[in-house]
């Protein structure tokens, strides 16, 4: 059984952004934005968006605290101020981070008591403030779903807060605002938004709708990533890229992740990592370890780049050697070595993973033990 729910309004585009005022002014008229401390402002998205909101006669309050890796302390500081500004909803701007703590904020506003006590099923929550999203990256997807990736400061723990209703109420994904990362975040943001696709797609949990979505997604990825990645002002092929992590944001809802989010989770939470990074370097492995399982899909994957001719064996090979490829060409073929992973913490990775990620773990159609998830780490430095 499974249930099928998008009730995010996706509005899609280059200068979509102009419609925020419209769509806001429906949530009342003092919104609490939810930033990073820098990107937005430098970019100048966040004095654009301040135009737009006054031209809508709403106010706004800024909280422009939303770390990269956003903990749960900076969410609970962020409802706190939210409640005492007595604003009307929540508007998350930048990439997943500060999306995901102005989800976590949202939900806050209505839930009583540490997050994390929902984040592991310990309590169970409502209702949340209404939650509008404008995403600056391709990566992620919290735009489109009711995740938000939190880390516990006190234990590094990392792990969604799953929950109906921090699904945004309107997201606006606008790839004219995604020009100007750095080629760094736009490989590790593609690339994360590539491993939602494949992870939803090969997921034990995958339904027909999320592995439709995630095919799309992969293709979109195939065709687009590096483009972007060489020339982030391609502007239609930055479209694609953004949509394919809106496919896999939905898709991740559905069916979920598995092996490589599961153990790259507790790599970012200890070592505060680029999440795309850790993907990147884990992602070898883990899919060398699941393949063979996974070989009709991998086949499916490989007619999208193959012609009618190629035999199935030829059309696995082709889903290999194209991840592989991509990798090398967004420069990602790195190790965890490269982010400060070290033999001694593997122990620590290992215990974690199964502590935050067992859902992820036992979603992948290989389901690895305690010394599979070693060996994995260990090749992976
Ligand atoms: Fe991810």
């Amino acid at each position: 059984m499974y249930t099928y729910n998008q009730p995010v309004k996706i509005l899609h585009g280059a200068g979509i952004l102009e419609k925020l005022g419209e769509e806001a002014i429906q949530y009342g008229n003092k919104a609490f934005i939810v930033t990073g401390k820098t990107s937005a402002h430098k970019t100048g998205l966040i004095e654009r968006v301040k135009e737009i909101l006054l031209k809508s006669s709403i106010e706004y309050v800024i909280f422009n605290r939303a770390e990269s890796n956003p903990l749960t302390t900076t969410a609970m500081i962020g409802a706190k101020v939210y409640k005492e500004e007595g604003c009307d909803f929540v508007l998350g701007i930048g990439g997943g981070s500060a999306m995901d703590c102005a989800k976590a904020i949202a939900f806050l506003t209505e839930n009583e008591g540490d997050i994390s006590d929902y984040i592991m099923g310990i309590k169970q929550g409502e209702n949340a403030a209404p939650i509008l999203l404008v995403t600056t990256t391709a990566g992620t997807g919290s735009e489109a779903n009711s995740l938000a990736v939190l880390t516990n400061p006190e234990n590094n723990d990392k792990k969604s807060l799953k929950h109906p209703s921090i699904y945004a109420k309107v997201s606006f994904v606008d790839p004219e605002l995604m020009v100007t990362l750095p080629t760094r975040f736009i490989a590790s943001c593609g690339f994360d938004a590539f491993t939602h696709c494949y992870e939803a797609f090969i997921a034990n949990r995958s339904t027909p709708e999320s592995a439709a979505l995630a095919l799309e997604g992969i293709e979109m990825i195939f065709e687009n990533l590096v483009n972007v990645y060489h020339d982030p002002t391609d502007i239609q092929s930055f479209s694609k890229v953004a949509h394919a992590n809106t496919l896999g944001g939905i898709a991740i809802d559905m069916s979920g992740v598995n092996l490589n989010h599961g153990l790259e989770h507790p790599v970012s939470g200890l070592l505060d990592a680029s999440h795309g990074e850790g993907l990147a370097a884990l992602f070898i492995p883990t899919f060398e370890y699941t393949k063979d399982k996974v070989r009709e899909k991998l086949i499916k994957i490989g007619e999208l780049i193959t012609d009618k001719s190629a035999t199935d064996d030829e059309k696995v090979e082709s889903t290999c050697k194209k991840i592989k490829s991509i990798l090398e060409e967004i420069d990602l073929n790195i190790t965890l070595t490269d982010l400060g992973v070290k033999e001694k913490h593997i122990n620590w990775l290992t215990e974690n993973a199964f502590k935050t990620m067992n859902y992820a773990i036992t979603n992948n159609p290989i389901i690895a033990t305690h010394e599979d998830v070693k060996e994995i780490y260990k090749k992976c430095l």
